[in-house]
C-alpha cells in the first residue's frame, strides 16, 4: 500500500483527495446490484453469522470518541429508519464515567478509525463484561477492537496518516449505512428505500470527485477567513453530524475556535452570539429538513449574519432570493443518508486551506495525536 504524499504536499490533502477511491475500496465485493440479479442489497462477510441476533436485539448503541463518534451520529438516522431498532450513541469516555447501562439484549458497536482508542476499548471491555454483542467497525485488521469484538465490518479506507480523520469518515459513514442496509433487508416494506441507497451508493465516489471540484472555492473561502476567531456551523437532521465534524476539523487543525449547532437549538441558545461580524456557516442541501432550514437562514439575515450557505446545486437560484451570502457552495444532490459523505468534503477543504494560510502544521497539529492509547 502506498503510503507517501505522491503528489500532494500534505497527507490530510492527499486523504481527502483520495475519497472517491476509498469509498470505493469500502464497498468493493459488498453490494450486489444490476446484472442478472435482481435484488439490490449488501453483503457483509464479517457480519451474515450475527444479523439474526443483531434484529433481535433491543436497542443498538454505537460508541466512539471524536470523528468516529461523528461518523455514528451522521448514520444514526438511516440506521433507526432501516432496523426500526432504537439507535443510542455514547461517547465513550461519558459511557465509562457514568458506567451507564449496557444489557445482554444490546448490540453494541464499536467505531474506531485505529481500533486502539483506549476509550473506546475501555467501554468495549465494559460491554463485553455486561453480555452484549459486541461489533467492532474500525479500519485497522488485527487491531484491539478488532480482535475483541465478536463481530464487524471493517471499512477497508486505506492508511490513514494525517492526525485529523478525513477518509476514514466518510468510509465509516458509508460502512453503518451498509450495515443498516443488511440489518434491514429482510423487510419488505423498505425494499424500494434500499434499492436507492445502492443506487447512491454506486454512484458516491463520482459525485465526491465532483464536490472535490469545489478546491478553489474553498480556498478563496479560506482567505477570506483567515484572521476570524471563530465559526460557527449549522447544520440538522442528516446533517448535524456534518456540522459537529466541519467544526471539529476547523478547530482542531486550523487552531481557530469553530462550533457545531443543531440549528433546531438555533433559539435556545446560539441566536445571541449572532451579529454583523461573526462569520456563520450554514448547511441546507435539499433533504426533508430543507423547508426548516430556510427559515432559520431568515432569521439568520433578520440579525444580519455573515452567511455561508451549503446548498444542493438545484436550490441555488432560490436560495439567492432569500438575501445576500458571503458565499453560496453548491454542492451535487444525493440519496439523504448519503448526503454527509458530500457535504463534509467543502468543510474538510475549507479547513485544510485554513491550516495552511495560517501557517499551522497540517498533519500533526498542536498537542493532538493520532490515536489516543491513554484515558
Ligand atoms: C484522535 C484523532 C481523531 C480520531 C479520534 C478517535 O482524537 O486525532 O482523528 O477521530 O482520536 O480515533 P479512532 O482511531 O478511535 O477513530
Amino acid at each position: 500500500e502506498q503510503i507517501n504524499k505522491g503528489k500532494y504536499e500534505h497527507y490530510m490533502q492527499k486523504e481527502i483527495h483520495e475519497q472517491p477511491e476509498s469509498l470505493t475500496t469500502t464497498m468493493r465485493g459488498r453490494l450486489i446490484h444490476g446484472g442478472s440479479s435482481k435484488a439490490k442489497t449488501v453483503l457483509l462477510g464479517g457480519l451474515k453469522d450475527h444479523l439474526k441476533t443483531i434484529r433481535r436485539s433491543r436497542r443498538m448503541v454505537f460508541i466512539g470518541c471524536g470523528t468516529s463518534y461523528n461518523a455514528a451520529l451522521a448514520a444514526r438516522p438511516i440506521l433507526e429508519e432501516l432496523s426500526g431498532i432504537p439507535v443510542t450513541l455514547e461517547i465513550a469516555s461519558d459511557l465509562l464515567d457514568r458506567q451507564g447501562p449496557i444489557y445482554r439484549e444490546d448490540t453494541v458497536a464499536f467505531v474506531s478509525q485505529s481500533g486502539e482508542t483506549a476509550d473506546t476499548l475501555n467501554a468495549l471491555n465494559y460491554a463485553l463484561e455486561n453480555g452484549a454483542l459486541c461489533v467492532g467497525i474500525t479500519n485497522t485488521v488485527g487491531s484491539a477492537i478488532a480482535r475483541k469484538t465478536h463481530c464487524g465490518v471493517h471499512i477497508n479506507a486505506g492508511s490513514e496518516i494525517g492526525v485529523a480523520s478525513t477518509k476514514a469518515y466518510t468510509s465509516q459513514i458509508v460502512a453503518m449505512t451498509m450495515l443498516a442496509l443488511a440489518i434491514g433487508s429482510d423487510s419488505i416494506s423498505s425494499e424500494a428505500r434500499r434499492e436507492s441507497i445502492v443506487d447512491g451508493l454506486v454512484d458516491l465516489p463520482s459525485k465526491v470527485r465532483e464536490v472535490l471540484k469545489l478546491d478553489n472555492e474553498m480556498k478563496d473561502l479560506a482567505k477570506l477567513l483567515i484572521a476570524e476567531q471563530s465559526l460557527l456551523v449549522f447544520g440538522r437532521g442528516y446533517n448535524y453530524a456534518t456540522a459537529l465534524e466541519g467544526a471539529l476539523k476547523v478547530k482542531e487543525v486550523a487552531l481557530m475556535h469553530s462550533e457545531g449547532i443543531l440549528a433546531g437549538e438555533m433559539k435556545h441558545g446560539p441566536l445571541a452570539l449572532v451579529d454583523e461580524n461573526l462569520p456563520i456557516f450554514v448547511i441546507a442541501t435539499h433533504d426533508s429538513c430543507f423547508s426548516k432550514q430556510q427559515s432559520v437562514i431568515q432569521q439568520l439575515h433578520a440579525r444580519k449574519g455573515r452567511l455561508i450557505v451549503m446548498c444542493s446545486k438545484e436550490d441555488a437560484a432560490s436560495m439567492m432570493n432569500v438575501g445576500k451570502y458571503v458565499r453560496v457552495i453548491k454542492v451535487p444532490h444525493v440519496e439523504d443518508c448519503l448526503q454527509p459523505v458530500i457535504n463534509i468534503v467543502p468543510l474538510q477543504l475549507l479547513a485544510y486551506h485554513l491550516t495552511v494560510l495560517r501557517g499551522h502544521n497540517v498533519d500533526q497539529p498542536r498537542n493532538l495525536a493520532k490515536s489516543v492509547t491513554t484515558e
